[in-house]
């Protein structure tokens, strides 16, 4: 079995496991962008939630946007709570994850998990575009893992794949993607959190690139952003 037959494979094993009861998380970055197309191209009825922190790119809204209008795959949008986003805002300002580690990964709170808890509940498991090859922090990732963090089975149907293999496949099948991967952004988060790489840096150093040695690039939705 190929890579791509396995995703597929992985992808129809959640759903007749869990019906409509397992959702693909879709940041619509390059893996996401995969992840869709196969799902709509093969038929496969999974519904797909996407979290709208308020502060994405306007590129990440445009792609969105193109998905919207070429499939007709379920995508619900999930947006903070406002008033724990005024709460936040009124007591550290809108910039505060430049201030900490703990103020970035309060904001990440407010903005990403707490909306990703309300669209996970009542749903069985959830679908990601993790790579193993993205991070030292994911290269122990497995296909199928239980989320202790959300208490639900989790399924990463790309983990094997490399950056190559995602490139090929979106050139290969005319997938529309995030126009700030041709402006060297691999790893596509919040505008003010993510900047475009240099030749040679790690793929994921555009994530909040300010932090020091304290910190992993991640935001907690996969993995603690505090090193143990
Ligand atoms: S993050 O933890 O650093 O933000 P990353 O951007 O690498 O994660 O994306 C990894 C996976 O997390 C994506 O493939 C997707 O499944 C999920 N994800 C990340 N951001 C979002 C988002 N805004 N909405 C929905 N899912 C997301
Ligand atoms: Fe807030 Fe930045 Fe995290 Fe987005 S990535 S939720 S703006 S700290």
């Amino acid at each position: 079995m190929d890579k791509l037959e396995q995703t597929v494979a992985w992808l129809k094993q959640g759903l007749d496991a869990y019906g409509q009861d397992i959702v693909l998380a879709s940041s619509f970055g390059a893996e996401d962008v995969v992840l869709l197309d196969i799902l709509h191209q093969q038929g496969l009825d999974m519904r797909v939630i996407s979290l709208d922190t308020g502060r994405l790119p306007q590129e990440t809204y445009d792609v969105m946007d193109k998905w919207r209008k070429k499939t007709r795959l379920r995508i619900d949008i999930y947006f903070p709570d406002a008033s724990d986003v005024e709460a936040m805002v009124k007591q550290d300002g809108v910039n505060l994850f430049y201030d900490s580690i703990e103020k970035r990964k309060l904001c990440c709170h407010v903005r990403k998990i707490l909306p990703l808890k309300r669209a996970l509940s009542g749903a069985k498991a959830w679908v990601t575009g993790l790579r193993q090859e993205q991070a030292d922090s994911r290269a122990d990732m497995q296909a199928i893992e239980d989320d202790k963090v959300f208490g639900l089975k989790k399924f990463n149907p790309l983990i094997m794949w490399t950056a190559q293999d995602v490139w090929d496949y979106i050139q290969s099948n005319d997938v529309p993607y995030n126009a700030l991967h041709d402006q060297f952004y691999p790893s596509i988060g919040c505008a003010p959190c993510t900047r475009a790489i240099a030749v040679g840096e790690d793929p994921r150093a555009g994530r909040w690139w300010w932090e020091q040695d304290d910190a992993v690039a991640e935001c907690g939705l996969h993995v603690s952003p505090i090193k143990k």
